[in-house]
């Protein structure tokens, strides 16, 4: 299907499930390369990175640690670089390598939140993976931001994932929100 409806939005589609994967696979090649013999934490940021989470991970085959990270800040459709708190986030991260993966840096500020926040436990490096980047929408440049998986413009997306009120989570494919013209 190319075109969906929820609630009141219309979307179009604009990234397939096959091309997800063959650009998670990659990803994950390389991740295999950077933390060889490193053992590194990934830290999943719940709720939308659930699916890129489990795709990515069924390509990691360096001993890894994996766990996720609940942060509530977003209503609707537009980011409110408001973040109220991080939920379970683990508590042994002295010296390890930690890799954050996202569905989506918009702003970025969900991610400087969360960077600061493990970077008080002084871990040996930190890094960003994300599917999703919105360059345009990007309000500072992220060092830790290393793998990409596409970027996108600054449009609302849903799907694999990523919601709209709740909804589309469940999509294999990514979509984008038509613009009415
Ligand atoms: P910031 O602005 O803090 O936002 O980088 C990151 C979080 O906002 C959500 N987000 C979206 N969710 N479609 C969504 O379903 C989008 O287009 C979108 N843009 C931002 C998302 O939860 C992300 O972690
Ligand atoms: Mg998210």
């Amino acid at each position: 299907m190319n075109t969906i409806q929820i609630e009141d939005k219309a979307f179009e589609i604009l990234l397939e499930n096959d091309n997800i994967c063959k650009r998670t696979r990659l990803i994950g090649i390389q991740l295999n390369v950077d933390y060889e013999n490193r053992c590194p934490i990934f830290i999943g940021v719940l709720n939308g990175s659930f699916l890129f989470m489990a795709d990515l991970l069924k390509e990691i085959t360096v001993s890894c640690e994996v766990g996720f990270i609940k942060v509530s800040s977003y209503e609707g459709a537009e980011s409110s670089g408001k973040i109220k708190q991080a939920f379970g986030l683990p508590t042994d991260l002295f010296e390890r390598d930690i890799i954050i993966v996202e569905d989506i840096v918009d702003t970025g500020f969900t991610l400087d939140y969360i960077i600061a926040e493990i970077k008080k436990q002084e871990p040996a490096s930190v890094k960003v993976c994300s599917l999703l980047l919105k360059p345009k929408a990007l309000k500072a440049p992220i060092e830790e931001l290393e793998y990409v998986g596409f970027e996108i413009a600054n449009e609302f997306v849903v799907g694999y994932g990523l919601d709209y009120n709740g909804l589309g989570r469940n999509l294999k494919d990514i979509y984008r929100a038509k613009t009415v013209s």
